[in-house]
């Protein structure tokens, strides 16, 4: 104590400036604290279905047919949006779909096969068909189009296979923008306001090694969905909701600490809806963000990735060169 009250003495301008950037650093500390706490605990989440439903709405899903899609499907039901899910594989998309409506019997559901893959081939006849798809199943009212449909590849850039390199920005990009564009001019002739939910990751919040391609198409998603949220402000909001690891198909592995169950995310994502422009979604995964943005350093980031991609490939050992 006697000893800073000697620095305040010989040094008052210099400690003064100190003790107030101090002071400013520790109060911004504690605000971002609360705001995680009331964004995540004590705000109300908003009545998705009040805020865009009406009789009759739909909600438009991609890659419906498993994993976060899926549940996706299932969180509308529950809230009352009938449901289109749209997928790849007939067999897989149709149970999920029977799944759906057993378990929901009070809304309708409906399918559309689509494999994003072939939509490079000619994309304006490929979309156009979806579009058209939908008018002939009566699917005119939407209110949420979920552009969920993705694919995940971690790998090294050198050697990366030309196959999975399609495969990414073609399922990745081509459908969230092509959707998105087939479905903002249905949304603006409603009277409610829509909503459109961009599946980005936290691969896109900071660079990672290894995942440059998978990340840079999440950037795309993220990107879209701010910039049309600019666009159309006050008549569809856009979410762009970027989670760390979910324990799905993709990822081929449980659930367990920051590694989050499909109804986690999904739940948390949907509390953000109408409050913010994007999302970590749940909890545990604002704290991953948290890390990545103020502590983890470039090394800890590259031994991360290593890690993964050491597991995916099989291998024990690699460098680490950062
Ligand atoms: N899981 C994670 O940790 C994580 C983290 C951040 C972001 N994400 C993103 O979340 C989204 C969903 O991922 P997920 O983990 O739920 O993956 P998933 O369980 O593998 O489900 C992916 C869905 O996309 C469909 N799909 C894949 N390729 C397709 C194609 N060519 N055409 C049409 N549909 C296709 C799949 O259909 P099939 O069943 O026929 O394969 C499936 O329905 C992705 O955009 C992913 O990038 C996931």
């Amino acid at each position: 104590m006697n000893h800073l009250q000697s620095l305040f003495q010989l040094y008052p301008i210099t400690s003064s400036i100190l003790l107030i950037l101090g002071s400013l650093r520790v109060l911004s500390i504690i605000y971002r604290f609360y705001n995680f706490l009331y964004r995540k605990f004590l705000r109300p989440a908003k009545n998705i279905f009040k805020n865009y439903g009406e009789s009759g709405s739909w909600a438009i899903i991609t890659g419906a047919s498993d994993g976060i899609g899926k549940v996706f499907c299932k969180s509308l039901a529950q809230r009352g949006f009938n449901i289109c899910l749209i997928a790849r594989n007939y067999d897989k998309t149709e149970a999920a779909r029977k799944e759906i409506q057993e378990e929901f019997p009070g809304i309708q559901t409906k399918i559309v096969i689509a494999d994003f893959l072939k939509s490079i081939e000619n994309p304006s006849e490929f979309y156009q068909r979806i579009a058209d798809d939908l008018k002939e199943k009566n699917i005119n009212d939407i209110a949420i189009l979920i552009n969920n449909a993705g694919v995940g590849k971690i790998s090294r850039f050198e050697t990366m296979e030309f196959k999975d390199m399609n495969n990414l920005v073609s399922v990745n990009i081509y459908p969230t923008a092509f959707m998105t564009r087939i479905i903002v001019p249905k949304m603006l002739g409603r009277s409610k306001k829509s909503l459109v939910i961009n599946l980005s990751s936290m691969s896109a919040v900071n660079p990672f090694p290894y995942y440059a391609v998978y990340g840079a198409t999440k950037k795309f998603n993220d990107q879209l969905a701010k910039s049309l949220s600019m666009e159309f402000k006050g008549r569809i909001d856009f979410l762009a909701l970027k989670p760390n690891f979910v324990a799905t198909n993709m990822v081929k592995t449980q659930p367990s600490g920051f590694v989050i169950n499909v109804e986690d995310c999904v739940e948390g994502c949907l509390r953000d809806v109408g409050w913010q422009g994007e999302t970590a979604g749940h909890w545990k995964h604002d704290i991953c963000e948290w890390f990545i943005m103020n502590v983890a350093t470039k090394n800890m980031k590259a031994k991360t990735s290593i890690e993964t991609l050491a597991a995916s490939e099989n291998t024990k050992e690699m460098e680490i060169k950062v």
